[in-house]
């Protein structure tokens, strides 16, 4: 059940496949705290960030960066030294100082080479990847053969291992940029834990791209739930002091993969339209969907969920009819949990409840209660499905779009 304590942590989670909002959520969560650090993937992810009708989009630097937080970047990344350098340069164009005094990049993060982007474009297709590398890069990991963050930066280690290569030269100079930022981010986020340090881990991803608990082999190369918090960042698991699951109002997919709920009628198309569902990485249209309870249930589940952010809320304005989808047919039987069995799970048909919807526009709605009456509605049966209560609801892409609806689960 629910803790009852203000956390001094909170591993912010994305409860579907990803893009449910983390970046804005936890931009708004980091005006209260010391240290985001995030603990998966790499830049097939995209963070957004809206503040001040300025609009950033973050790929490996942690969302804390309109903020004095220290950023940390985990053991469990596979980072592009060549996308991390343009995205420091980037935000400094936007004034945001990036610097060794507040990121921080782990010794042991594993790195991303030419040649794992060129797997990825040969061979991701299929999968739909966002073709960075992600996956021949974690495969290499894998494998024991993989480039760790402090051998690319050890400029003997790098050229007795890739100084035959025709991007040796212009790798070599991003190593050296980037040795001041490389440190033991295991020791820092353990001490910034110990000294009771507001800290925020950031997931990338989420739940169903998992590599373990996923829709294998639509998935991720990595450990997007609350569990790659600790292989990530190299804390105990005792230390996780609240997790707080991140979902859409609706659901969406990029790449390939089944989806239970995709809604292929016009409805489909406004909300895409009005959600604006674009990838924030690879600008690929997101596959939209009815709220998925089955899907909600098992992220609770596997990631421990405390309570929940839910995002984009505004954007089911003029609908008429909402569904949420409460459980499976499958073959004459009815199946309430969700599985990751791919022969069941593309074979499944969603058993759909009904909700009126609203005509407000939610977007400078900032208490719970002023919501419309349908619109908390909705809320309450998802609430009741999971059994996890909403800590927030987010009404746009802003910092302060944002309900706060229960204080307890926040800092
Ligand atoms: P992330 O990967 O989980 O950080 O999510 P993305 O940034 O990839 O995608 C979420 C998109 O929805 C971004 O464009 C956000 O600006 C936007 N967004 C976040 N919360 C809301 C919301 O409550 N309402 C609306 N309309 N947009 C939102
Ligand atoms: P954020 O952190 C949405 C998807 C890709 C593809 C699959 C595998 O912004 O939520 P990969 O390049 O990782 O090997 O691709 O995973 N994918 C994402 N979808 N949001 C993400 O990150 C994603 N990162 C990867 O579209 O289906
Ligand atoms: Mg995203």
């Amino acid at each position: 059940m629910a803790k009852q304590y203000i956390p001094s942590n909170i591993a912010v989670i994305g409860m579907e496949w990803g893009d449910e909002g983390k970046g804005k959520i936890i931009d708004f969560l980091a005006a209260k705290a010391d240290v985001v650090a995030r603990f998966n993937g790499g830049n097939n992810a995209g963070h957004t960030i809206e503040v001040d009708n300025k609009k950033i989009v973050l790929h490996l630097i942690p969302s804390g960066v309109m903020h004095k937080n220290k950023l940390v970047v985990g053991n469990g990344l596979v980072i592009d030294p060549k996308v991390l350098l343009q995205e420091i340069k980037f935000l400094e164009r936007n004034n945001i100082k990036i610097s060794p005094e507040n990121l921080v990049i782990s010794e042991n993060a594993h790195v991303i080479l030419p040649h794992h982007i060129e797997e990825d474009k040969k061979v991701g297709g299929k999968l739909g990847t966002t073709a960075r590398g992600i996956g021949p890069a974690y495969t290499d990991k894998t494998a024991r053969i993989g480039l760790k963050v402090y051998e690319f930066v050890d400029d003997a280690i790098f050229k007795k291992r890739f100084g035959e290569e025709e991007f040796y030269r212009e790798y070599k100079q991003y190593a050296e940029t980037l040795k001041s930022f490389v440190g033991d981010t295991a020791i820092i986020i353990n001490n910034a834990i110990d000294n009771n340090k507001k800290v925020i881990f950031e997931g990338a991803q989420g739940t169903l791209l998992d590599i373990d608990h996923g829709t294998y082999p639509f998935v991720t190369s990595s450990n997007a739930i609350a569990g790659g918090v600790c292989t990530g960042l190299g804390i105990s698991p005792k230390k996780v002091q609240s997790v707080l699951g991140v979902c859409k109002a609706y659901k969406t997919r990029v790449g390939m993969g089944p989806f239970p709920t995709e809604i292929t009628s016009a409805i489909g198309e406004k909300i895409q339209k009005t959600g604006k569902e674009f990838g924030a990485t690879t600008g690929r249209q997101r596959r939209v969907g009815w709220f998925d309870a089955v899907i909600g249930k098992y992220s609770v589940m596997i990631n421990g969920i405390d309570s929940i952010a839910l995002t984009k809320l505004d954007v089911f304005t003029t609908i008429n009819k909402l569904k949420i989808c409460v459980a499976y047919k499958h073959k004459g039987n009815i199946i309430k949990d969700f599985t990751t069995n791919m022969k069941i799970l593309q074979n499944c048909q969603p058993i759909y409840e009904e909700f009126d919807g609203w005509w407000d526009d939610l977007s400078k709605i900032r208490i719970y209660d002023k919501l419309p009456n349908n619109a908390k509605k909705y809320l309450r049966r998802i609430e009741e499905l999971l059994k996890v209560p909403f800590s927030i609801v987010s009404v746009g892409p802003k910092r302060e779009q944002t309900i706060v609806a229960r204080n307890e689960f926040l800092f």
